[in-house]
């Protein structure tokens, strides 16, 4: 199975791969997370990717896109994958379909206010890359992982400020992306106001149909 999950910035695409990876047995690839380890490791990509993600801008298409067609190809994507945060623009999602046939496209839909709202209340593991949520989804002891007791941490680019910058970027780059695989008769939309579960089942029950 490969699929793509789309949503603005702390829509769900992160918590729901997570399980959906789970469930079918498929590899996980966030490109968010693959720049993030790129920056903690101060790699030559790490150092052109930081500013503009603090920012709340995109990296460029051509870097983004020469990491993907290098991930999909590893071994543990045989069975499939889920890009998470893959494509983000037309340009992308136009060499995706150059390079694999896709089987659904999920979109997690919610309003700017609420994603904006999560954003800044996120905390994630930076051992394990567990997320948690003060307001939705809290650790059981305030600021440490349930997982593995790690002090957690808030991202960078999860403050009010680009926080906003990420959702308009959303809004003028990668929404475009909901007609484009509508159109093409592949895309799930899922209402992201629903709890977390909730969810997971529309999701499951939209790519089992
Ligand atoms: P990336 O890491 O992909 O960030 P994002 O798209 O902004 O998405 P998030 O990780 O913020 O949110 P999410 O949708 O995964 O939400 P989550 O599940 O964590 O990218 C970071 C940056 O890298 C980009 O800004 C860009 O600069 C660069 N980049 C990455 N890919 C690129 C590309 N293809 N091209 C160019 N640049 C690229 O949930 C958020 C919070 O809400 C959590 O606390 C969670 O617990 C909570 N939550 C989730 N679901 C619910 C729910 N249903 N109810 C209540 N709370 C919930």
């Amino acid at each position: 199975m490969k699929l793509v999950l789309i949503g603005a910035p702390a829509a769900g695409k992160g918590t729901q791969a997570a399980r959906l990876v789970k469930h079918y047995g498929i590899a996980h690839i966030s490109t968010g997370d693959m720049l993030r380890e790129e920056v903690a490791k101060g790699t030559e990509l790490g150092k052109q990717a930081q500013s503009v993600m603090a920012a709340g801008g995109l990296v460029s298409d051509e870097l983004i896109i020469a990491i993907v067609k290098e991930r999909i190809q590893q071994d543990d994507c045989k069975n499939g994958f889920i890009l998470d945060g893959f494509p983000r623009t037309v340009v992308q999602a136009e060499k995706l379909e150059e390079m694999v046939k896709l089987d659904k496209v999920v979109y997690i839909n919610a309003p700017d206010e609420v994603m904006l709202e999560r954003l800044t209340a996120r905390q994630t593991c930076p051992k394990c890359g567990a997320t948690y949520n003060k307001l939705f989804l809290p650790s059981k002891v305030e600021g440490v992982c349930d997982v593995c007791g790690t002090a957690l941490t808030q991202r960078k680019d999860d403050t009010e400020e680009a926080g906003r910058k990420r959702i308009q970027t959303f809004h003028e780059q990668s929404e475009p992306l909901v007609g484009f695989y509508g159109e093409k008769g592949i895309l799930i939309e899922v209402d992201g106001m629903m709890p977390i579960d909730e969810i997971t089942k529309a999701i499951i029950n939209g790519l089992d149909a």
